[in-house]
């Protein structure tokens, strides 16, 4: 069950590649146990906002705003703060599971070393196997004895995906960050993945973040969804005022369209995404949006709340909920 307190909070965040900025003011709460999933098309800033999340940052970056996890600002964080941080309070499943882990090494010695670098106390080779063997059995992997004498050329991707998942859940975090972490596999283990994801999640008491351009498979789990586009949080609600009530002309377009691999929907929304470049000073979807008006070209629209967590970035918002726009 979602409880009311909050695990996070993110005021107007920031996170800039050479002084250009990326993820533009972001703002959300994520409560204890909820599931929020963040749709957008590919180079959007998902995977910026995502690593930011955790402190992690590429090279170039940099980032202004609050982070608040258990009430820490973890902007304040020292690098060791971070590396206990990074295992045994938030952890990441990556994008592509297999370019993760090292070909050289078994999986066993993977899990080892995964648990190792963010614990606060050492930990026996034979009790990180134990561990990763029931995490692994819960993502319903069989003989797991194999896998951890296995090297990952010699996994499936599903399995891949899997030991990724039970690597991110071995340090006991409180909040797990996916970014697109089923988005390798077909349809049918997407949404297997996501339904043991959940069960994880009510068994161990977590918050997770996902990350997916495909908002027909997030929906199926998730609490709270936010859209982004152009580095923005442009619709933001619980998942049935994203599903069955959304407002932003760009949210629309994403339900109705098949993303590809890529997560580009363009086939069915004319023109391209956005161009990232400082001083944009009118709205991001404008230029593709049906609705635009004159000030859409030369504002930037601000959040209106809709009621409830349900808020947007549109000028029009209210006339598009009502249906007179
Ligand atoms: N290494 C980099 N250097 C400079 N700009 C980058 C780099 N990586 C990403 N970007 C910029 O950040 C934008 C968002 O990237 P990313 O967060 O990876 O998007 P997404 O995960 O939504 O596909 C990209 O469109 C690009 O403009
Ligand atoms: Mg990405």
């Amino acid at each position: 069950m979602v409880q009311s307190e909050n695990i996070l909070k993110v005021e107007n965040l920031y996170v800039s590649y050479d002084n250009v900025n990326i993820v533009r003011n972001i703002s959300f709460d994520l409560k204890k146990q909820e599931f929020l999933g963040i749709v957008g098309e590919s180079g959007c800033g998902k995977t910026t906002l995502l690593r930011a999340l955790m402190m992690l940052k590429r090279r170039g970056n940099s980032m202004k705003g609050r982070l608040l996890f258990q009430g820490k600002d973890l902007t304040k964080f020292s690098e060791e703060e971070l590396r206990i941080l990074r295992g045994e309070g938030i952890s990441m499943i990556p994008q592509n599971a297999f370019a993760a882990m090292d070909s050289t090494k078994t999986i066993s010695s993977f899990f080892h070393e995964t648990v190792q670098m963010h614990s606060s106390q050492k930990v026996a080779r034979k009790d990180s196997d134990r561990l990763a063997s029931d995490l692994m059995k819960k993502l319903l992997l069989q003989d797991t004895e194999r896998i951890l004498k296995s090297y990952p050329f010699e996994l499936s991707g599903g399995m891949c995906q899997r030991v990724m998942i039970a690597a991110a859940m071995l340090n006991s975090p409180k909040l797990i960050l996916g970014d697109e972490p089923t988005s390798a596999l077909d349809v049918t283990s997407q949404l297997q993945v996501i339904r043991e994801l959940e069960l994880l999640k009510r068994e161990y008491d977590i918050s997770m973040i996902m990350i997916s351009h495909n908002v027909g498979v997030i929906s199926r789990i998730a609490d709270t969804i936010a859209i982004m586009y152009g580095g923005r949080m442009v619709e933001y609600g619980t998942r049935d005022d994203i599903i069955k009530d959304s407002v932003h002309p760009y949210t629309k377009a994403l339900l109705a369209a098949v993303p590809d691999r890529e997560g580009n929907i363009s086939k069915g929304l004319p023109g391209l995404p956005p161009v990232f470049e400082e001083g944009m000073s009118s709205c991001p979807f404008a230029p593709r949006c049906a609705y635009c008006q004159k000030r859409c070209e030369t504002q930037l629209p601000e959040d209106v709340t809709l009621g409830g967590r349900h808020r947007v970035q549109c000028f029009r918002a209210k006339e598009l909920q009502n249906g007179t726009a």
